[in-house]
């Protein structure tokens, strides 16, 4: 069997660019040196324009996880009252973090593979005028569900002072985002997704008024201070020794991003996610979304007659393409396709057609190509 071939195709981490690789290579650096310093100053920018962010935007040498514990701890207090919406385990996640940091954790919890609605949290948040921040995630990793953020902050602005804190690990830079003009407080993502970069940074945007009350937050915190981060980025720097060579790739993928173009690159995952869902609806197996909440970058199938891990396992020991299975009360029950950064309509094609083999190699269809040409029409319907 071809030794260390394998198709990567999960919901982060994503296959890296081989520019990417290159540039990560490059010799180490100091990080006092001029030569970070001219590397950050090239980074801000782009970082900036993905988010749709005036403000400076935090990179922080961590995982994603890491920056949403630095949105509570840098914008919310002990005891305050804030809102979690939970759609599925990341929703979770962000949860158990308030709670970790001693809030008032109210949530609202939501069908897993359905997007919430947002008058429902603009009617909870009337009725619970203390709430102090909302706490959502964009794309549910774990359901392929996009939420409705642009709705969600419009809603809230319209009814109540509560800040606006994303998690967008899983989707930003591959979807639309404008902190500022949605009128976004907090949005956090990780460089493992869109970014087509290893794990280990995470960037955190904010707004006017989110850094108003992070710069007056008397919270304990030290390496997660969003302070020292954006202190440190205005001067080209960082206030610890930063993962150099992912920011050496950092730089390489902003590049890629604005050669491509943002609409472009939203249009390519626009794309994949059609592609994706008209196959499967073609060889006739369940989605767990509905079209309207799926996202682009990831999509979540959920077979109803047999199981979604062993045609993971024979996908992966025939043909070394690694899809993700699902999480926590989705274990076992769906498989997941990561469709987002370094992947093209191209991919989508090889993957529905190895899934097409798998499945008929499992006894599960007939008739090979069904979905490839299913996901072939819609490429062209989209061009
Ligand atoms: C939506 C979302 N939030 C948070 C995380 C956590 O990121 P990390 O594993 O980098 O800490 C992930 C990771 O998959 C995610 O998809």
């Amino acid at each position: 069997m071809l030794q260390d071939y394998q198709l990567l195709r999960i919901p982060g981490p994503t296959p890296i660019p081989p520019s990417i690789q290159q540039a990560m290579m490059k010799p180490m650096i100091g990080h006092r040196d001029l030569e970070t310093k001219k590397l950050v100053n090239s980074i801000r920018p782009g970082l900036k324009k993905i988010f749709g962010a005036e403000e400076e935007v935090a990179i922080i040498s961590g995982s994603g996880t890491s920056g949403l514990e630095a949105a509570v701890v840098n914008a919310v207090n002990p005891g305050d009252e804030v809102l979690v919406i939970i759609t599925g385990s990341f929703g979770d996640r962000f949860a158990q973090i308030c709670e970790a940091y001693q809030l008032h954790v109210h949530k609202l919890h939501y069908e897993w593979g359905k997007a919430f609605i947002p008058e429902e949290i603009a009617s909870f948040l009337a009725s619970h005028p203390s709430i102090k921040a909302v706490f959502a995630t964009y794309c549910e990793t774990s359901t392929g569900v996009l939420n409705p953020i642009k709705e969600l902050a419009k809603t809230i602005k319209q009814n109540s002072d509560a800040l606006i804190i994303i998690d967008g690990v899983s989707c930003i830079g591959a979807v639309e985002t404008k902190l500022d003009e949605w009128g976004i407080d907090l949005c956090v993502t990780g460089s493992q997704k869109a970014f087509m970069l290893p794990p280990g940074l995470t960037f955190i945007a904010g707004s006017k008024r989110a850094w108003n009350i992070i710069e007056k937050s008397n919270n304990p915190r030290f390496y997660l201070d969003l302070r020292k981060y954006r202190k440190a980025i205005q001067d080209n720097s960082t206030p610890f020794t930063p993962a150099l060579s992912l920011l050496y790739g950092l730089e390489q993928s902003l590049m890629l991003l604005e050669k491509e173009q943002l609409h472009h690159v939203y249009k390519r995952h626009h794309v994949m996610k059609e592609m994706t869902r008209a196959a499967f609806k073609a060889i006739d197996i369940p989605l767990l979304t509905i079209d309207e909440d799926a996202s682009p970058t990831v999509t979540a199938i959920k077979p109803d007659n047999f199981e979604a891990d062993v045609l993971r396992e024979m996908l992966k020991k025939e043909f070394g393409l690694i899809l993700a299975g699902g999480q926590s009360k989705l274990k076992g029950k769906i498989f997941r396709i990561g469709h987002m950064g370094y992947s093209s309509p191209a991919d989508i094609l090889q993957i529905i057609s190895l899934v097409e083999l798998g499945l008929h190699k499992i006894g599960k269809i007939n008739e090979l190509g069904i979905g490839v040409r299913a996901a072939q029409q819609v490429y062209i319907q989209e061009e």
